[in-house]
């Protein structure tokens, strides 16, 4: 795999190749010996992908470039093309892009010289985001063969929604969604349930906010959302006690969850942002490494006790 773009690209083998690395950056600090720059070109909003992503730069060693799209020269008109050339020329090592476009990397041509990393694409691809949510579960189950997941809520517009099931179904879960008929997307070919199905019979049930700066006219207030699509106090009741809730976030809290629930008991949707910095450390030293930009040699762990307890292998 040259750059790192989509979950399409990615054997069951690299996935947990990754998922094991992240698991060793949770239990034990390493650093990258060699001066690295690593841009961060988010041209879409972000909290969670960018500041984990530069968290992770950081730990490894790395020194993060942040471009502000809004006082760039983007706003002159450059092209992304060219925004990410320049980044190369002036010695970015590695590009971790956000896009609203679903194929920005192919503006992008393979020409650069450097690795890319996908930290979003349009309503496409989140790969970063499905590698988290993996590991989230894995650390919460130890397996992903039969486990039910259910992704619910605004599955037609979310990246989160498509990378994931295809992750998750790779890795041997049944994947199914659900939530409101317009909001859904047969074409995908994962079988719908309805909500009150997912809620009794999920192992993680998996919340989506509705995505409204990709579509119109679809228009409920938010308790009237929460009651017909959300997850209620009462819903999360007929949960099953071993089940636990995600979300990638943002909440849109009383809209598709019950403000009171985001920090539940079952709820991992702190855990999953704690572990997108694992992950991420784990993609970019692999992308580091398959363009021998690094060697194993040069990758030094930092601590000699481990600061936590390491999940079964996988
Ligand atoms: N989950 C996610 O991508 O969040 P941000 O948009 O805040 O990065």
């Amino acid at each position: 795999m040259r750059d790192f773009i989509s979950v399409q690209d990615l054997s069951v083998a690299e996935i947990k190749y990754l998922l094991e690395t992240a698991d060793r950056f949770r239990t034990h600090d390493y650093e990258i010996s060699k001066q690295l720059f690593a841009a961060n070109l988010f041209f879409e909003p972000s909290t969670r992908t960018k500041m984990s992503f530069i968290v992770a730069e950081r730990k490894l060693g790395l020194e993060p470039l942040e471009l502000h799209a809004e006082m760039s020269s983007i706003k002159k008109g450059e092209t992304l093309y060219d925004t990410a050339r320049t980044f190369e020329a002036i010695g970015a090592n590695v590009l971790v892009i956000r896009h609203e476009a679903d194929d920005w990397m192919k503006e992008l041509n393979e020409k650069l010289s450097i690795p890319v990393i996908n930290a979003g694409a349009g309503t496409k691809d989140h790969p970063t985001q499905s590698l988290l949510d993996a590991y989230t579960i894995y650390q919460e189950f130890e397996c992903f063969k039969d486990l039910n997941i259910t992704i619910a809520g605004d599955v037609k517009h979310s990246r989160v929604a498509r990378s994931n099931a295809e992750m998750l179904s790779k890795l041997g879960a049944n994947v199914y969604f659900t939530g409101a008929p317009e909001l859904m997307d047969e074409s995908l070919g994962y079988p719908i349930l309805t909500l009150d199905q997912a809620v009794e019979q999920s192992d993680v049930l998996m919340l989506l906010r509705i995505q409204h700066e990709r579509h119109h006219g679809f228009i409920h207030a938010a308790i009237e959302y929460l009651e017909k699509y959300g997850l209620t106090v009462e819903r999360e009741r007929k949960m099953q006690n071993h089940a636990i809730i995600l979300h990638p976030g943002p909440v849109n809290r009383g809209v598709e969850i019950d403000s009171s629930l985001v920090e539940c008991k079952r709820s991992r949707i702190f855990n999953q942002m704690e572990n997108g910095v694992y992950v991420r450390m784990a993609v970019l030293t692999k992308q580091l490494l398959n363009w021998g930009i690094i060697h194993d040699d040069q990758i030094k762990k930092c601590d000699t006790i481990e600061r936590k307890q390491p999940i079964r292998a996988m």
